[in-house]
């Protein structure tokens, strides 16, 4: 597909804002449906509509294989040994929050440390706050460099991975500083003290190749709505072994074997984790996601996104006065900046005037701002329809706050 193929699948890119052209740069929060995820949604709720895994009629039959086949197309994408390892939830911060009740309710005891860093988005904070102080156990946190780096170093871990770990889990990649972090060595650090790895990868899914064999992780949380799909749906992938070995965390239809008040037993994974009924819809609609990703190609994807990051990043750094917040050489998604001592919502109000969707603030993301010294940051965050004119828009926006503001 050529990139204006690509934008034909996005109706909302037509939208304008103010009466000028909608640019949209906020994919870190969510990005825009493709035509095949919309029509796949609507599909269901137009003709096939019915709940999953209950009925033996037509229509529910219908509707659970599609759910399934969804399930096996994301387990494809990320390389998954089997279907059964992808629990569907409904973004990234309840596979999280999962792994926090489900694993470390059965697997966490007083004294035990969790590892996390400090660019982590609060999604891959307070979950392990909360899972601490339940179990007695000890948060601890890998810190980065000014230029927003982990400090990784085997000198660097020592004392933050030993063997009271049992949990490692960091960002893929950074939704402030576009950092992509090396998950693979701290996966395999955490597996020599016998520890778990978690990889948030809600920053990292939509934009390169995510393999859970390469990256050597136990578990992957990710969110559809941010990769193409519908909202409602994302996943937490799980080793097998450790999702059989792991309590529910939540109890209702679906997820038993048998309910008695004598005792309840409870379904294999991964509806054992799949109380209740789920949006299916939404799963199919990731799957449509999934489906659009490959149609395109991830290398494509993320050489056309490098491509762009690379040309605002230029772009900024031309322009002076501008600080770029996270200098990471392997980086991907997003870009973060200051200008001069402008306000970042400043920046955001009089770009979003121009009809320029940017966020800004903290992005979910104190620890890693304090730890910067700095209030907040405006984003930039990249997809793949996004275009080098739209770039050169984001960059005459900024030329135009810099002279509103007078900075140098
Ligand atoms: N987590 C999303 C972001 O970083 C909402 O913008």
């Amino acid at each position: 597909m050529t990139i204006d193929q690509i934008r034909e699948q996005f109706p909302i890119l037509k939208e304008t804002v103010y009466g000028k052209p909608l640019v949209y740069l906020d994919n870190g929060a969510t990005t825009q449906k493709p035509l095949a995820v919309l029509e796949a949604c609507d599909e269901v709720y137009r003709h096939k509509n019915a709940n999953i895994h209950r009925g033996v009629h037509h229509l529910s039959n219908v509707c659970t294989e599609l759910y399934e086949q969804a399930r096996r197309k994301v387990a494809r994408h990320i390389n998954a040994a089997r279907p059964e390892e992808v629990v569907f939830t409904r973004a990234t911060t309840e596979a999280i929050n999962l792994v926090a009740y489900a694993w470390g309710d059965t697997f966490i005891n007083e004294g035990d440390e969790v590892v996390v860093t400090e660019m982590e988005h609060h999604s891959n904070i307070v979950p392990w706050q909360l899972l601490c102080k339940r179990r007695k156990a000890v948060l601890k946190v890998i810190g980065i460099t000014d230029e927003g780096l982990l400090r990784d170093t085997d000198a660097d871990l020592e004392g933050l991975i030993t063997s009271r770990t049992k949990l490692v889990s960091v960002a893929h990649v950074s939704n402030v500083l576009g950092t992509v972090n090396d998950v693979r060595r701290l996966a395999d650090k955490a597996h020599a003290v016998g520890a778990v790895m978690l990889v948030d990868a809600a920053q990292s899914f939509p934009h390169m190749r995510v393999d859970v064999q390469e990256l050597g992780c136990d578990f992957l949380a990710l969110s559809g709505h941010k990769a193409y799909g519908p909202l409602g749906a994302g996943a937490l992938y799980g080793r097998y072994e450790l999702l059989e070995r792991m309590q529910p965390w939540q109890g209702g239809g679906e997820m038993i074997d048998k309910v008695s008040f004598d005792g309840t037993t409870f379904a294999e994974p991964p509806l054992k984790f799949e109380a209740g009924t789920p949006d299916y819809v939404a799963a199919i609609g990731l799957g449509a996601a999934v489906d659009f990703m490959h149609e395109v190609g991830m290398d494509y994807i993320e050489q056309h996104e490098q491509a762009l990051i690379a040309r605002t990043i230029e772009g900024l750094r031309a322009i002076g006065g501008v600080r770029l917040v996270g200098e990471a050489q392997r980086r991907s998604g997003v870009v973060s900046f200051l200008v001069g001592s402008v306000h970042p919502y400043d920046t955001g109000m009089i770009l979003d005037k121009m009809g320029i969707a940017v966020r800004t603030g903290h992005h979910c993301a104190q620890p890693l701002v304090d730890r910067l010294g700095i209030s907040g940051t405006v984003r930039a965050s990249l997809g793949v329809y996004n275009t080098e004119d739209e770039v050169d828009a984001l960059l005459n926006g900024v030329e135009r706050v810099k002279k509103m503001f007078g900075v140098k």
